[in-house]
């Protein structure tokens, strides 16, 4: 049997070939731009939101190649999201992927574009991906379009950006925390566990228990993306470490310290994998997604 290293290095590099077709090409004209979002796109991320889409697709019986338009304007999203939170008026960080940040290499005027442009294709992707269904197909895109739109607006995942600034130097609350986390990271994460689930066909109660998969991995990975901050090593995050300390965030390493966050996140992991116990063997890519979550080291 495949191992699970084997099957990410696989769904990676489905995700490469499929992020180098839907971007545009970076000789195109203005250059400067398609070069910029290349370069974040292909710094290295782990890929972990489309791979979490396409896994979702095949866990419901679903087909993997029908999720890839979303699983790419994912990926985009979130990239977009990492440029923006690197500039110097939000985290102002140089690091990031093991790169240099898109600012420190194009610029922040470039870097801001290339985010917008980034954030703008995928929903150019959906749309076209929209335009070419029929029918089911067609319904089950809409829906996607909303789950994934929805994640990433001033409801979502900006609110949580917003928060998580405006908090700075302030202690808070386990709940607000929470709040904070499941806004700024779970969202987008429980809308790409989602739109595989709605795009490989998921029933109702598949649907419900996906989100609250979703939700128990998305949490999940925000406290382990605290531990890291803390204790990780920064050649291996390709990113710099104890910033969240440095800029007094608030975090749940902060308000528990390492060994409770640590004991939360695997409990959380136990919820994910619990929520999706009536899944089948199709489920087990998910399964292990979860661990993966918690035992990262970047
Ligand atoms: C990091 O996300 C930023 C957060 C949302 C906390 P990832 O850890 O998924 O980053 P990449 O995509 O692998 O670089
Ligand atoms: C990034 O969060 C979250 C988004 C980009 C939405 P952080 O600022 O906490 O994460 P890192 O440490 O820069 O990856
Ligand atoms: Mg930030
Ligand atoms: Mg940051």
């Amino acid at each position: 049997m495949e191992s699970f290293e084997a099957y990410l290095a696989r769904q990676s590099a489905i995700m490469e070939e499929a992020l180098d077709e839907y971007l545009p090409g970076a000789k195109e004209h203005p250059s400067e731009i398609y070069q910029a979002m290349r370069y974040s796109v292909f710094a290295g991320g782990k890929r972990l939101r489309p791979i979490l889409c396409l896994a979702a697709a095949e866990a419901v019986g679903g087909d993997m190649q029908s999720a890839l338009p979303a699983a790419c304007a994912l990926e985009m999203i979130h990239t977009y999201s990492l440029i923006h939170d690197d500039l110097p008026a939000m985290d102002n960080d140089d690091l990031r992927r093991g790169k240099p940040t898109c600012h420190k290499v194009f610029g922040d005027a470039i870097a801001i574009l290339a985010g917008d442009a980034l954030l703008t294709d995928a929903f150019v992707i959906l749309a076209r991906a929209v335009e070419k269904a029929q029918g089911e197909a067609r319904a089950k895109l809409d829906s996607v379009i909303f789950e994934i739109a929805a994640a990433a607006s001033s409801r979502g995942m900006i609110a949580g950006q917003v928060i998580d600034i405006l908090s700075e130097g302030e202690k808070l609350q386990r709940d607000a925390l929470e709040a904070l986390h499941s806004l700024k990271t779970g969202k987008l994460i429980t809308a790409s566990v989602l739109s595989g689930g709605l795009l490989g066909g998921a029933s109702r109660s598949q649907l419900d228990s996906l989100r609250r998969y979703g939700r128990a991995i998305g949490l999940a990975f925000q406290v382990v993306d605290d531990i890291l901050n803390a204790t990780g090593n920064s050649g291996i995050m390709g990113k710099k470490t104890g910033t969240d300390a440095a800029r007094g965030k608030a975090t749940f390493v902060s308000i528990m310290g390492v060994e409770k966050a640590r004991a939360e996140a695997r409990s959380l992991i136990e919820e994910a994998v619990e929520s999706i116990e009536a899944f089948d063997h199709r489920a087990d890519p998910l399964r292990s997604l979860a661990r993966f979550i918690v035992e990262r080291k970047k």
